[in-house]
C-alpha cells in the first residue's frame, strides 16, 4: 500500500514485536510503533519503510490502553531495556504465556499442549545480577546507558530500575573517574578512545565484580579507578580487551586488576563461583523457581543417571545431584567447566562429572562409549539445540527430557522433533526471568510415550 516516510497513521496497538514495539495494522500493512503498548489508540508518524513493514513513532496517544499504568518513578534508562514497563505486570505475564502458546501452535502445530500461567515476580524490579552497559559519546559528551529501542543511540542514565542500587553507584563512580582523568569512550569505527562497556555482576550479598571492557591495549589511571571502586562493595575488578567491530560485548582477553578471581553467588541452598565470562542466570530469584520446576518435571530418583547438556557452571547438575546416582554435565566454555568442577567440591557433591566441548560432539561420543542415561536436561542458548544433539537424545531413548529455553520459537522447533520421535509434552511452564522485557523463559516437561 502507499505508505511513505512522514505519513501520519492512526489505529489500535494489537501486539508486541520481538523488540517490544507496538504492532499496528493499517489495512494489511504492519507498522511497528515505538513506545506504544497493546490497547493504545495512537497517532503515529512513519519514520522508516522496509519491504514488509514500516517503523513509526508515537505522535499522540488518543486513547490510552486500559492496561497502561502510570509510573510513580522516573525511568532514566532507555525504554529499549524495559519496553513493557508501562504495561500492567499481570498483562505482561499473560502476553508471555500467549506468546509461548502461539509459537508452539504455529511451529509445532500442536494446539493442545498445556501452557501454565507465567510465574511472575513479587517485586519485578532491580532483579538483574549481571548487566553490560554500553559507553559512548553524544555531542562530545560521555554517555553511559542502554540503547534506545530500534537504535544504536545510548541514553545516558545514572540509575537503572533493572539492577541493584550498588550498580547505579558503580556507574556514577566510573563516570566521575572518566571526567576527572579525561578517559574517552571507545569509538568502534575510528578505533580510538578507551572504554566501551561496563560489566557489573552483583551477588546475593550485594558484593560486585566489575568488568571494564576497553578497545585499547591498556586502561589509563587504572589504580585511581580501583581505589574509587573499592570504596563500594566491589570485591573483584577485571579489564577485558575487545577490539572487534561487532556487537559482542566481551572480548577473549581478561586481566584481573583487583581482588577475588571469582564472585561467589547462591541459588537456593547452593553456592556457585562465577568467572567474569561464565553464564549465570541473570535473575537469581526466578532461577530458583525455574530450577525447582526442572526438579519437579525430572522427578529425580536415586537410580537416575542424568545428562545435563549446556550445563554452564553446573547450576542445574548440582541442583539435582543429591537426588540421583550420577549427573554428566557438558558445556562448551572451558572456564565454566572449571567453575562447575570447583562448584561441585564447594557444595560437597561427588557424583557429577563435567566435560568441556560441544554438546553435539561430546554427547554422542559418551553414548558410543556406553555411558547410558535415563533422563536428559537440555538448556541451550537462544539458537536452540543442534540437530545432532536431538538425534542423539532420541537414540539414547531417555524416559524423560526437560527442556529449558529462553527462546520459545527455537524451543518449539526442537520440541517438535522430539514429539515426532516418540515423545509427548506433559506441560510447559513459562517463568518470568526478565520483567518489563519481551523475553520469556520456559521449562518443558517431556516424556517418552
Ligand atoms: C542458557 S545457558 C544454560 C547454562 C546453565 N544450564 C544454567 O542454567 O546456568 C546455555 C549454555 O550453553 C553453552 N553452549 C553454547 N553452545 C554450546 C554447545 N554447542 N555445546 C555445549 N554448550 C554450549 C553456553 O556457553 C551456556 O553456558
Amino acid at each position: 500500500m502507499g505508505i511513505n516516510i512522514g505519513d501520519i497513521v492512526r489505529g489500535k496497538i494489537i501486539d508486541f514485536t520481538h523488540e517490544g514495539n507496538g504492532v499496528l495494522k493499517i489495512d494489511n500493512f504492519t507498522v511497528f510503533v515505538t513506545g506504544a503498548i497493546i490497547g493504545d489508540e495512537v497517532v503515529a508518524r512513519i519514520d522508516k519503510i522496509k519491504k514488509n513493514f514500516a517503523i513509526g513513532s508515537v505522535v499522540d496517544i488518543i486513547e490510552p490502553s486500559k492496561d497502561r499504568i502510570a509510573l510513580d518513578f522516573d525511568i532514566p534508562e532507555a525504554r529499549g531495556g524495559v519496553p513493557l514497563i508501562e504495561y500492567k505486570y499481570s498483562k505482561q505475564l499473560e502476553w508471555k504465556k500467549n506468546k509461548v502458546k502461539i509459537d508452539l501452535a504455529k511451529i509445532v502445530g500442536l494446539m493442545d499442549i498445556e501452557v501454565k500461567d507465567t510465574i511472575g515476580m513479587e517485586y519485578p524490579f532491580r532483579y538483574r545480577n549481571h548487566v553490560q552497559i554500553p559507553v559512548g559519546e553524544k555531542n562530545g559528551n560521555t554517555v553511559i546507558g542502554f540503547y534506545e529501542i530500534n537504535s544504536n543511540d545510548i541514553v545516558d542514565m545514572d540509575s537503572s530500575i533493572l539492577q541493584p542500587e550498588i550498580g547505579d553507584r558503580i556507574i556514577n563512580i566510573i563516570r566521575t573517574w572518566m571526567n576527572k582523568y579525561n578517559i574517552r569512550p571507545y569509538d568502534k569505527k575510528n578505533k580510538k578512545g578507551i572504554l566501551r562497556h561496563i560489566g557489573i555482576r552483583i551477588n546475593k550479598d550485594n558484593k560486585a565484580m566489575v568488568i571494564l571492557v576497553i578497545g585499547s591495549d591498556r586502561l589509563p589511571n587504572e589504580k585511581e579507578l580501583v581505589k574509587m571502586l573499592i570504596e563500594e562493595d566491589v570485591i573483584s575488578i577485571y579489564q577485558n580487551i575487545n577490539k572487534l567491530n561487532s556487537s559482542i560485548t566481551y572480548g577473549k582477553e581478561y586481566r584481573k586488576l583487583y581482588g577475588e578471581d571469582r564472585l561467589l553467588d547462591y541459588i537456593g541452598d547452593y553456592k556457585f563461583y562465577l568467572s567474569p565470562n561464565s553464564f549465570f542466570q541473570v535473575n537469581r530469584i526466578q532461577a530458583e523457581v525455574l530450577y525447582n520446576k526442572v526438579v519437579e518435571y525430572l522427578a529425580p530418583d536415586k537410580y537416575d543417571v542424568i545428562y545435563d547438556l549446556y550445563c554452564g557452571i553446573g547450576t542445574i547438575s548440582l541442583y539435582i545431584a543429591s537426588n540421583v546416582e550420577k549427573v554428566y554435565g557438558i558445556e562448551i566454555v572451558k572456564e565454566a567447566i572449571e567453575d562447575a568442577k570447583e562448584n561441585a567440591v564447594l557444595n560437597n557433591i561427588d557424583n557429577t562429572e563435567f566435560i568441556v566441548g560441544k554438546a553435539e560432539e561430546v554427547f554422542p561420543k559418551l553414548m558410543k562409549r556406553g555411558i547410558k542415561g535415563n533422563k536428559v536436561v537440555l538448556d541451550p542458548p537462544r539458537k536452540g539445540c543442534e540437530k545432532e544433539v536431538l538425534e542423539a537424545v532420541v537414540e539414547l531413548n531417555p524416559e524423560k527430557v526437560v527442556y529449558v529455553s529462553c527462546n520459545s520459537a527455537t524451543m518449539a522447533r526442537d520440541v517438535k522433533y522430539l514429539v515426532e520421535n516418540g515423545y509427548k509434552v506433559e506441560e510447559v511452564q513459562p517463568v518470568d526471568m526478565f520483567p518489563h522485557t519481551v523475553h520469556v523463559e520456559c521449562v518443558v516437561g517431556i516424556q517418552k510415550i
